[in-house]
């Protein structure tokens, strides 16, 4: 199967960033949002993505400016009907991921692909409710996608081989990495790093270290990129904690279960970065460290 047009489902972090590299790999794109409000901006990051590549050299003017030519927007669902691929990038929330997929059933034709970049729910809970579930799968991207060099590519029980070669090599098409796994809750990396992730808030809570200190721990110890609190203000404590659920929900292990601190930031309104708070206090440059 050939894909050329590829629909994206949601315009924020992922989706923009989806978007943005599949019309820089030379796909025509077309972003479906809510409204011109969220569409303006996922935009806007995208221009801003892309300025910085060209300042830096690792992108000609003119492809950008070809990639922002293959970029089209829409509210309007029915627009995604001719596309061969659809990737959904919405809010974590299965039944407003359902009721989108059923929806896109009826309005594309049966040889279209369906991907969901969720990062938790199961892959099969959405392709259940289609006629289509041998061709759908999950295709996981990056937080930012267009730095971060790997797609995790998910098959259900019910994905067909051709598929998800064809997935396999649009990611290829990306300049992506593809791993595959299979439809298990966080699939291969989240598995992993969440709980890493949610052991580093547990320090916190009994006093192991200061938040920088653990942070620079992992950082300069460990060599990683981010220290793990700065990781979950990037990530967002909000989807930390709703992958953690899941991941608890899925295999009842304690080192999954979100602590309480967790649930009582994202109460509070602190989902790291986006919202301007977590575990640093982006209100300040350089950011503070939020008194817990
Ligand atoms: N587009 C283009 N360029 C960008 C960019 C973007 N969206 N964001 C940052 N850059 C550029 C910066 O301009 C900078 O350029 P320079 O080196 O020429 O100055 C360069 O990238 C590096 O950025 P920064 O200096 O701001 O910061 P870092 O050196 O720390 O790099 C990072 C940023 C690549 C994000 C790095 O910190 C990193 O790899 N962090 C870990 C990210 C990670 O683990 N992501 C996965 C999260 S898990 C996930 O997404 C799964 C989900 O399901 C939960």
């Amino acid at each position: 199967m050939t894909i050329r047009t590829v629909g994206v489902l949601g315009c924020g972090l992922m989706g923009s960033g989806i978007a943005q590299v599949s019309a820089v790999a030379g796909y025509d794109v077309i972003v479906r949002d809510l409204d011109q409000g969220l569409l303006a901006r996922g935009r806007a990051a995208i221009e801003g993505s892309l300025a910085k590549f060209v300042e830096k050299g690792k992108l000609e003017a003119a492809a950008r400016d070809a990639a922002l030519r293959r970029l089209r927007s829409t509210t309007a669902l029915e627009e995604l009907q001719g596309c061969d691929l659809i990737i959904e990038a919405v809010t974590e929330d299965l039944e407003l991921k359902t009721k989108l997929w059923t929806s896109l059933d009826q309005l594309c034709p049966e040889e279209a692909l369906f991907a969901s970049n969720t990062s938790s729910l199961s892959i099969i809970s959405m392709a259940r409710v289609t006629k289509r579930p041998d061709r759908f799968l999950g295709l996981h991207f990056f937080n930012p996608v267009p730095l971060m060099p790997l797609v995790e590519v998910v098959r259900t029980v019910a994905t067909a081989p051709e598929p998800l070669a064809a997935a396999m090599d649009f990611v290829g098409r990306l300049g992506k990495q593809p791993i595959a796994a299979k439809d298990s809750a966080g699939f291969i990396v989240n598995l992993l790093l969440i709980p890493y992730l949610l052991d580093a808030v547990r320090a916190v809570e009994r006093g192991v270290a200061s938040v920088p200190d653990i942070d620079a721990g992992m950082k300069l110890g460990c060599g990683h990129p981010m220290g793990p609190l700065t990781l979950l203000d990037f990530v967002g404590l909000d989807t930390s904690l709703k992958v953690g659920e899941i991941l608890y929900e899925e295999f009842r292990e304690p080192r999954y279960a979100p602590p309480p601190l967790l649930k009582r930031m994202v109460l509070a309104g602190w989902f790291g970065k986006k919202s301007g708070k977590g575990f640093y206090d982006y209100s300040v440059d350089p950011p503070g460290v939020t008194p817990l």
